[in-house]
């Protein structure tokens, strides 16, 4: 490689690890402080948790969707994560006698992982207790991981970026003024941001690497990889969107009939595919990186794939 584009690339990389060290926060002393989650309030901001779909629901039974959404989010990143900073581990070693300045950036990444894991793993020990019983969170982080991690390392990253993204668009979502929002959420929201911003960016860099190694063959089948890849994790929000729908019912006074069931499913549906698909496949970053790597037919056959999820079928 030209030594500009690698002194450039290890200027980014040092970049991202101060930013790591200077942003970096404790589970206890920052995001939890002694705080539960207020029953009284919304834990999702209401564009992201979509909830103008919601038309049937009282104030009061929208507040509940908006707190089994925020349990789902809790169980979503806690999952996500654990592929992430499996997929980061292998990576890192394959840089581990190269420059330095990228395995320190690469281990941080991994050891914040490590941490949101648990700041997920806390706050859903938080929320159990606060909320009704009968909620469950059905994908499985191992065999979700697994599945993952059996794809092509372009798709694999093609996804971790595109998340990473989201979540800081997520965050963008999350500071409106409405007063009925959690404050605790809110930081939620900004701390996952702080750290998420440097990976980013760093899973730009290393797709762009991973990318640069393909053949044309070898990125039209991974091209495939994150068309499957996606329609996973649409399947996992399929799944999820069900039981979150059931517990509603389930714990709700009153009786819905059979066209409110069904338009709740489709809106915890609607919802969740805004949260963990649709707001990463319209980032604009992502669409550069992602639009600079593949060919106009490349893009038409993800963005077909798409078509069902983004509802323009
Ligand atoms: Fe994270
Ligand atoms: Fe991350």
């Amino acid at each position: 490689m030209d030594t500009a584009i690698v002194e450039n690339s290890t200027k980014r990389y040092a970049r991202a690890i101060e930013a790591s060290k200077r942003v970096r926060w404790d589970i206890d002393k920052d995001v939890i402080r002694g705080r539960r989650f207020e029953v009284e309030q919304k834990w999702m901001p209401d564009g992201l948790g979509r909830m103008q779909g919601f038309a049937f629901a009282t104030p009061a039974e929208k507040r509940f969707i908006s707190q089994i959404q925020g349990r789902t989010y809790v169980n979503m990143f806690g999952m996500i994560e654990r592929y992430i900073g499996a997929k980061m581990l292998e990576i890192t070693r394959g840089h581990v006698l190269g420059d330095q300045t990228v395995v320190e950036a690469l281990v941080r990444f991994t050891d914040e992982e490590l941490k949101h894991q648990e700041l997920f793993r806390r706050l859903e020990a938080l929320i159990a207790p606060d909320m009704p019983k009968g909620y469950r969170f059905l994908p499985p982080a191992n065999d979700v991981a697994n599945a993952v991690l059996a794809k092509s390392t372009w798709a694999v990253l093609a996804l971790t970026c595109h998340i990473e993204l989201f979540t800081l668009d997520h965050y963008r979502q999350s500071i409106d003024r409405d007063p009925e929002l959690s404050t605790f959420w809110k930081d939620v929201f900004k701390y996952h941001m702080m750290e998420e911003a440097q990976h980013a960016v760093l899973d730009e860099m290393e797709w762009q690497r991973e990318d640069a190694k393909l053949t044309p063959a070898q990125r039209d089948a991974a091209v495939g990889d994150l068309i499957d890849l996606v329609g996973a994790v649409d399947g996992l929000l399929q799944m999820q969107a069900v039981a979150d729908a059931d517990y509603f019912t389930s714990v709700v006074p009153r009786k819905l009939d059979k066209a409110q069931a069904q338009h709740l499913k489709e809106s915890f549906l609607r919802a969740y595919r805004w949260q963990y698909i649709v707001s990463g496949v319209q980032n604009e970053r992502f669409l550069q990186i992602i639009g600079a790597m593949l060919t106009p037919v490349q893009m038409g056959r993800i963005t077909a794939a798409l078509a069902p999820i983004m509802g323009v079928s």
